[in-house]
């Protein structure tokens, strides 16, 4: 489908294809919006909430990596609105778990981390969890550490969808919900896994790490992901 269609962010006129998203178009036109379950080259879950824009007509707010444009489509982006509530967004992620950026091995190269600086997050006005997990440290070579997981699944639609292995999976409900490897086996014992390292690199925050490394060598290669989609495709 290569349908054009016109559309509005933020008072500008873009020239769009059918079947982008908002957020998409958006940054293929240096526009950002804050996006944090998103990531280019797997398909969009829309839970994280932080992409959350206006749409001309339309009452609630919707995401924009979910939200397909269409003809006359017009959106904003920021307000001090959606500020006030992507903030809101971050400091639920923060109390839902034990982000601790002190001591974690992500520390300044956490999409979370940075997401929390560029809004201005300094305190979070929601009781801690402080929920108890075990990190799985089975694997030989990387660490899951759920502590530090904020359910953005990136992990699970990368090992599905880009390395074909489906090691990772969603278990639980609600808060207490988060990944599991193969059926809930250790991840060490997990025998569809490859041990390539992709769900490492697409995690945001240090949930995903390589076992053994130092703050400094944990940051990850974001683009890996959206690279092996493109050579995929053959484009
Ligand atoms: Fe859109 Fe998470 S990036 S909901």
């Amino acid at each position: 489908m290569n349908d054009k269609v016109m559309v509005r962010i933020d008072g500008e006129v873009i020239a769009a294809t059918a079947g982008q998203s908002v957020l998409q178009v958006a940054r293929a036109n240096g526009k950002y919006i804050p996006a944090l379950c998103y990531m280019e080259g797997l398909s969009p879950q829309g839970s994280c909430r932080l992409c959350m824009i206006e749409i001309q007509g339309v009452k609630k707010l919707q995401p924009a990596c979910t939200t397909p444009v269409s003809e006359g489509l017009s959106v904003t982006t920021h307000t001090a609105q959606l500020a006030g509530y992507r903030k809101m967004a971050l400091e639920l992620l923060f109390a839902e778990r034990n982000h601790i950026c002190a001591v974690c091995v992500s520390s300044g190269h956490c999409e979370l981390q940075s997401l929390a600086q560029e809004h201005g997050m300094t305190n979070t006005r929601f009781d801690y969890s402080y929920p108890s997990y075990t990190p799985d440290t089975s694997h030989p070579r990387y660490v899951f550490d759920p502590n530090r997981c904020v359910l953005c699944a990136r992990c699970v639609r990368t090992c599905a969808e880009i390395e074909g292995a489906h090691v990772w999976d969603i278990a639980g409900r609600g808060v207490a919900s988060g990944p599991v490897s193969e059926m809930q086996r250790p991840w060490g014992e997990a025998e569809s896994c490859t041990s390539c390292g992709k769900c490492v690199q697409a995690c945001p925050t240090g949930a995903l790490a390589e076992k053994g490394w130092a703050v400094e060598e944990m940051t990850k290669q974001k683009g890996v992901v959206s690279t092996l989609d493109t050579m995929r495709r053959g484009q």
